[in-house]
């Protein structure tokens, strides 16, 4: 057995049709102003306004900021958060992918981190910056309720927002208790019919995350058994959803393994990699975590031999005579997997950009954003805190086929 301690977990109401009771289940709460944090996409799709009446039969009153981009900047979280100050809302709901799920939860964060001091740097709060130890003891007054309307991102259910810095331009990780939902508000009924990349992005995205979670040292004998059961319903399910968009089942299959593989996971150990890729070179943050895993999937051949060979299971490949050579074939089957969405090995990725960037350049660009990304430091032994090992895996993942 391994030791574990879980964390705080975010309430759930998880099934088709239960964004309906979204304005019931604040009421219960003790919410009755809300601000409904999304995109202009989730309004475009009728989702917003499905919320929006459900919160008007409870009798709730809301206002709607639909500006939220992709990768959003924490000078929005930051303006969105003055906001929602000024205009006293006692409830902010995040609603849509992961982006204004990450800015509604910052917000929340933000609120809190307020009534202890003045903020100046956002940055400063991440999981290594100066600030963080007051990011962890921010308390939200407000109530957060969280709508996926994707399967994928699992953003709903953790305590960390991914933005974008203004003043230098990568990821980070912005992250506390603070910005842990009250309530995960899961229908799989909003992904139904959506688009075959859309379905890919956000699918490949929950893979990983299960996958580096099942790998890596966060791995425990809790959130192993729903790490396979993530993976292996993502397997079986995907291509359904991508050759049959209206499948509620397949969605509903989905939207639980993404969910789940975000809940109660460790933090995913190669996204320190594909957040610096992603802010680089603009590649979409799911085929960036896949041009990632089969070296993360190599790295731990030793210390995860005995979930390495359970991948081998589920993916249907041979287990091989080493552990290394389990790890290959394991490594070769999540490339073959995610090549039959289309997905490109990271040397066409870049050429079909227009990028044209060598091996070398193209490992030492990613070193400073990748050693800043928290999870680099906390989780990942693979890179650690030395830029030559950062390099040296990454001009591997210049040269995969
Ligand atoms: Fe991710």
């Amino acid at each position: 057995m391994i030791d574990y301690d879980l964390l705080k977990m975010a309430g759930v109401a998880f099934g088709s049709g239960k964004g309906d009771l979204t304005g019931e289940k604040i009421k219960a709460l003790g919410g009755t102003r809300a601000l409904i944090v999304t995109d202009k996409g989730i309004v475009n799709l009728g989702i917003a306004a499905k919320v929006a009446a459900s919160l008007e039969r409870a009798g709730i009153t809301y206002e709607g900021f639909d500006d939220v981009m992709p990768e959003p900047t924490d000078a929005l979280c930051l303006e969105l958060a003055d906001r929602a100050a000024k205009l006293n809302f006692d409830t902010i709901i995040g609603l849509g992918g992961g982006s204004p799920i990450d800015a509604a939860k910052a917000v929340g964060l933000i609120a809190g981190i307020r009534e202890i001091e003045e903020i100046e740097d956002l940055h400063e709060y991440s999981g290594i910056g100066s600030r963080a130890a007051v990011a962890a003891k921010a308390r939200r007054n407000c109530i957060l309720i969280t709508i996926p309307t994707t399967a994928g991102t699992g953003a709903e259910t953790t305590q960390s927002s991914v933005l974008t810095s203004s003043r230098y331009g990568m990821k980070y990780s912005f992250m506390g208790p603070a910005s842990m939902a009250d309530l995960c508000i899961i229908d799989p009924l909003y992904t139904v019919g959506m688009p075959k990349m859309p379905t890919v992005h956000t699918g490949l995205d929950a893979l990983a995350h299960a996958t580096e979670n099942l790998v890596g040292i966060t791995n425990n004998d809790y959130s192993e058994i729903m790490m396979l059961e993530c993976i292996r319903r993502i397997l079986k399910y995907l291509p359904v959803c991508v050759e049959d968009p209206q499948n509620v089942e397949a969605r509903e299959q989905m939207a639980w393994a993404a969910h789940n593989a975000q809940a109660n996971g460790g933090v995913p150990n190669g996204h320190a990699i594909a957040h610096a890729i992603g802010s680089k070179y603009h590649i979409v943050h799911a085929h960036a975590c896949m041009l990632v895993l089969p070296m993360v999937i190599r790295h731990f051949a030793h210390t995860s031999a005995d979930q390495i060979a359970k991948l081998a299971d589920l993916f249907g490949c041979e287990k091989g005579a080493s552990e290394e050579e389990t790890a290959e074939n394991v490594a070769q089957a999540i490339k073959k997997f995610y090549k039959s969405f289309g997905y490109t090995n990271m040397k066409e990725t870049l050429a079909s950009k227009g990028v044209n960037v060598d091996e070398e350049t193209f490992a030492e660009s990613l070193v400073d954003f990748t050693l800043d990304d928290f999870k680099s430091h906390l989780w990942n032994p693979v890179i650690h805190d030395d830029p030559e090992k950062v390099k040296a895996v990454c001009r591997l993942i210049y040269t995969e086929e």
